[in-house]
C-alpha cells in the first residue's frame, strides 16, 4: 500500500460578512447568548447567484496551485456537501467543468460535517492502491441557502465557505488512520425534510418551511461530545499514538461548548485544539476543511507534526482521521 498525504491546501469564503450584531436586528437573540453558548461572533454569506461549486472551484485553484499541479493532472475530484448547486448532477461535476479537470472522474458525497474526513477516507483509497494518482476533495457548502433566517434557533450558527486539499502518494508520514462511522437510527435530529423524494417540493412544502434544516440542537450536543471523544479514540489507537502524540486537533467547528468538552474527555491541552468557529460558525463539511487549510498556512502545522481532524454531523455520521504531516 502506498502512503497518502496531502501536498496542497487551498480555502475560499465569501466576502459578506454577517455579525451577531447583525442577527440582533433580524430575530430575537443577542450577541451575548451566541457568543456565550456556540463561541460564534461573525460567519460568511455567499453572495446572490453564487452556489458552492462556485465556493469550492476558488478553494481548489489554491489548492492546485499550491500542490503545484494543473486541473488536468486531477483523477479524482470529491465534493463533500449537503448544499449541493442542484440535486443532480453532482456538485463535483460542476467544479470538474469550472476548472478544466478533464481526466477527473467527479461525485458527491453526502456526510454533512464529517463530509470532509468521509471523503479524505475515499479518497485515500484509490491512491493508496494505486488507482488514481492525484485527488482533490473539498468540503463545501452554501448553508445559507437551506437557512430559516427567522429561526433564532438555527440562524445564528450556520455560515458558507470551502476550502480543499490534493491527495497523492508521500514518501513518508501521510495519513496514518481514518475512521468513519453512522447511526441511522438518529436522522430525525437534523435534517431538511423537503426537496427529496419523501416530500418533494410543493407549494405546501415551501409553505412549511421545509426546504430549510430543522434540528434539536440540544439532544445532539450530547451526542456530539460522546461520539467526537469516541472517535478520536478509535483513530489514534489504529494510527497505533496516543493523544500526548498529537501536535494539533482540528474538530468540526459547530460550537465551542462541545470542542472544550471533547477536549476535557480526551484530556486535549486547549492549546493543541485549532480553532475557526468565532469567524466562521458552522460550515458543516468545510469547517474541519478550512480549519485545516487556515492552521497549515498560519504555520500551526509543520512537518513531521500529528494532526487529528475530527467530526460529527447529521446522519448521525462521525469520523476521525490522524495525518503526520
Ligand atoms: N438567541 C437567544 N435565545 C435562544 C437562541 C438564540 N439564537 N436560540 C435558542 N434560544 C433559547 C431557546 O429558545 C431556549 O429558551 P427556553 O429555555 O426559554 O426554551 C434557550 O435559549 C436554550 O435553548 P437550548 O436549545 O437548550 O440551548 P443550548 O444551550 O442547547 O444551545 C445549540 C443550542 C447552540 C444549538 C446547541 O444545542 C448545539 O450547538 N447543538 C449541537 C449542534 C451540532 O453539533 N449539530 C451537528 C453538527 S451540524 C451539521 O451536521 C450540519
Amino acid at each position: 500500500m502506498k502512503k497518502v498525504g496531502i501536498i496542497g491546501v487551498g480555502e475560499y469564503l465569501p466576502e459578506r460578512v454577517l455579525t451577531n450584531a447583525d442577527l440582533e436586528k433580524m430575530v430575537d437573540t443577542s450577541d451575548e447568548w451566541i457568543t456565550t453558548r456556540t463561541g460564534i461572533k461573525q460567519r460568511r454569506l455567499a453572495a446572490k447567484g453564487q452556489a458552492t461549486s462556485d465556493l469550492a472551484a476558488n478553494a481548489a485553484r489554491e489548492a492546485l496551485s499550491q500542490a503545484k499541479l494543473g486541473p488536468e493532472d486531477l483523477d479524482l475530484i470529491i465534493v463533500a456537501t449537503i448544499t449541493p448547486d442542484m440535486p443532480f448532477p453532482a456538485t463535483a461535476c460542476f467544479v470538474q467543468a469550472k476548472l478544466g479537470a478533464k481526466n477527473a472522474a467527479c461525485f458527491d458525497i453526502s456526510a454533512a460535517c464529517a463530509g470532509f474526513v468521509y471523503a479524505l477516507s475515499i479518497a485515500q483509497q484509490f491512491i493508496c492502491r494505486g488507482t488514481y494518482k492525484f485527488a482533490l476533495v473539498i468540503g463545501a457548502e452554501t448553508l445559507s441557502a437551506v437557512t430559516d433566517w427567522k429561526d433564532r434557533n438555527t440562524c445564528v450558527l450556520f455560515g458558507d465557505g470551502a476550502a480543499a486539499c490534493v491527495l497523492a502518494e508521500v514518501s513518508s508520514g501521510g495519513i496514518l488512520s481514518a475512521y468513519i462511522g453512522s447511526d441511522g437510527t438518529r436522522t430525525d435530529l437534523l435534517q431538511m425534510p423537503g426537496g427529496g423524494s419523501r416530500n418533494p417540493a410543493t407549494a405546501a412544502t415551501v409553505e412549511n418551511h421545509m426546504h430549510y434544516l430543522k434540528m434539536q440542537g440540544n439532544e445532539l450536543f450530547k451526542l456530539a461530545v460522546k461520539i467526537m471523544a469516541d472517535a478520536s479514540g478509535i483513530a489514534l489507537k489504529k494510527a497505533g499514538l496516543e493523544v500526548k502524540d498529537i501536535d494539533l486537533v482540528i474538530p468540526h467547528q459547530a460550537n465551542l461548548r462541545i470542542i472544550n468538552s471533547v477536549a476535557k474527555k480526551v484530556g486535549l491541552a486547549e492549546d493543541k485544539i485549532y480553532l475557526n468557529i468565532a469567524k466562521y460558525g458552522n460550515m458543516s463539511s468545510a469547517s474541519t476543511a478550512t480549519a485545516l487549510c487556515e492552521a497549515v498556512k498560519e504555520g500551526r502545522v509543520k512537518k513531521g507534526d500529528n494532526v487529528l481532524l475530527v467530526a460529527f454531523g447529521a446522519g448521525l455520521v462521525w469520523g476521525a482521521c490522524v495525518i503526520e504531516w
